[in-house]
């Protein structure tokens, strides 16, 4: 380990052990800074925030705002931290209002280092250069969108743009993708380490009230650190995976294929009620799954029932100019 990267990371293992202990560092959550995230995952980004406050040429990066609980916490904690957050509000905002709710609080608090990128994610980290300049990502949070691909390609596209020093947290590790995601990472980067893990019973949505608090208390829905490790310093150590999880990911492959492979939500909850027996609920998705089937109805006509590749326009063969 390079004497800079040893000295970073035992900074960023005691900071852990610090928010473990103690949580917060500035809790403004009565002030009405609330958001989706446990109160351990903002107090590491706001210890993190401290150390690489001092790393020339360093910033914050965070993919998913949601209303600016991570992005405006970390930002206070370190003025002299340029903090970005990236978001398109796709998700979680069924009245229009976080972007708003965003603006709002990153005036109200004063966290002038913070600034939103509205945006995809993935047209965002293509042109990160554009937003960032010359700095490099010290700190990564990556809490978007929790698919398999989603995840892979956050951390992949970032690569070019972190520092030599970064720390990546992930959130929502209990999801199979995220774990399975951050593996496969690891596995393709060496030179990251897991640092730091931990999990919580079940999806707060699926929580008791008590419980819930006293996972809000801490990662809420699981977390990952990674940390750079080109000298192969710390051990080896991977998140939790099933083998059985694996028939999820060959699933993609077989329902995308289908007819009505955007459905599939609405089909699996068709499903559950058939198979419940729920006639009150069964009637409810069948509603919901014709209505959405209506939405498309033309695109779905023009499809084969199974084994759709969408390679009609393709170029039959190509070789590469340069050749
Ligand atoms: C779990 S929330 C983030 C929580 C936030 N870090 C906090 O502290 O409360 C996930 C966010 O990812 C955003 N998101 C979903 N798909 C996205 C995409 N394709 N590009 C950018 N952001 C996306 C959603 O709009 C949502 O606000």
């Amino acid at each position: 380990m390079s004497n800079a990267n040893s000295i970073t990371n035992q900074k960023i293992f005691d900071a852990i052990h610090e928010t473990e202990r103690d949580g917060h560092l500035t809790d403004r959550q009565s002030e009405g800074l609330s958001g989706l995230s446990g109160a351990r995952t903002v107090g590491l980004l706001q210890r993190l925030a401290k150390i690489y406050e001092d790393v020339p040429g360093a910033c914050y990066l965070e993919i998913g705002v949601f209303r600016g609980l991570t992005l405006v916490s970390t930002a206070l904690e370190a003025p002299g931290l340029a903090c970005f957050g990236v978001d398109n509000f796709a998700t979680l905002d069924p009245g229009g209002k976080n972007r708003a709710i965003v603006d709002e609080r990153i005036n109200r608090f004063g966290a002038r280092n913070a600034e939103l990128i509205n945006s995809d994610f993935e047209v965002a980290l293509e042109s990160l250069g554009n937003h960032i300049c010359d700095r490099r990502v010290g700190i990564y949070l990556v809490d978007g969108p929790h698919d398999y691909r989603s995840q892979l390609i956050c951390l992949t596209l970032a690569q070019p743009f972190l520092h030599e020093n970064a720390v990546i947290i992930i959130d929502d590790a209990n999801y199979p993708d995220v774990r399975w995601s951050t593996r496969d990472f690891l596995l393709a980067f060496p030179e990251y380490r897991l640092a730091f893990d931990s999990y919580s019973t079940d999806h707060p949505a699926n929580l008791a009230s008590t419980e819930k608090a006293a996972f809000e208390a801490t990662w809420l829905n699981g977390i990952h650190v990674l940390v750079r490790d080109p000298e192969n310093s710390l051990a080896p150590m991977m998140p939790p995976t099933a083998d059985n999880e694996r028939g999820l990911y060959l699933n993609e492959w077989l329902a995308h294929r289908l007819r009505l492979a955007e459905l599939a939500p609405e089909a699996l909850v068709l499903a559950d009620a058939v198979v419940s027996g729920d006639t009150a609920a069964e009637q409810s998705a069948r509603e919901a799954l014709t209505a959405a089937y209506a939405n498309n109805r033309p695109e779905f006509e023009n499809r084969h029932k199974d084994r759709n590749v969408y390679s009609a326009a393709l170029p039959q063969s190509r070789f590469n100019p340069g050749s």
